[in-house]
């Protein structure tokens, strides 16, 4: 089956999509690297890697159904933050958009009957749940750091640990 238009573009969407989160995760990290927690700095730059291979995934997905990549501009992401907790809180609220962008998706892919992408996207929405576990509970453990510098500190420690952008 063909790729259609409409499905072929919403994926490209999704690309940019993906790219912003890219961005976004950048940009925190930044962030992060001007309070010196270079944990949280590693966490969210392998966070970026990860949404750069989701962009990835799906370019590849449009070229294997015979359709056309078309990147788009991005848009500046927010550069500062009024603390840690503000910046987890923003890559929350990233994610859960994302989660929207992913499900209209598939309900596109849906309506217009295209089984191929709606089995595709379903890595998608499987993995948004873990994404925005993962963001959910950044936000929780920046909660709990409030008003300590020590717990924060042991925060970035921990999270300076992350391995893998998996
Ligand atoms: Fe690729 Fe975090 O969504």
């Amino acid at each position: 089956m063909e790729l259609k238009k409409n499905v072929e573009a919403a994926l490209n969407r999704q690309i940019t999509h993906e790219l912003e989160a890219w961005h976004v995760y950048l940009s925190i990290s930044a962030y992060f690297e001007t309070q010196s927690l270079l944990g949280m700095a590693k966490w969210m730059r392998k966070q970026a890697d990860e949404e750069m291979k989701h962009a990835m995934k799906i370019f590849g997905y449009i070229n294997e159904r015979g359709g056309a990549v078309r990147l788009e501009a991005l848009p500046a992401p927010p550069s500062s933050f009024s603390s840690p907790l503000s910046a987890f809180e923003a890559a929350l609220a990233h994610e859960q958009k994302n989660t929207e962008n992913i499900e209209k998706l598939a309900d596109l892919a849906e309506a217009e009957g295209d089984k191929a992408t709606v089995s595709f996207l379903k890595w998608f929405i499987d993995e948004q749940v873990e994404e925005e576990d993962s963001a959910r509970r950044n936000v929780d453990l920046a909660k709990m750091c409030e008003g300590s510098k020590a717990a924060l500190m042991q925060l970035d420690y921990m999270m300076g640990k992350r391995e893998s952008s998996d």
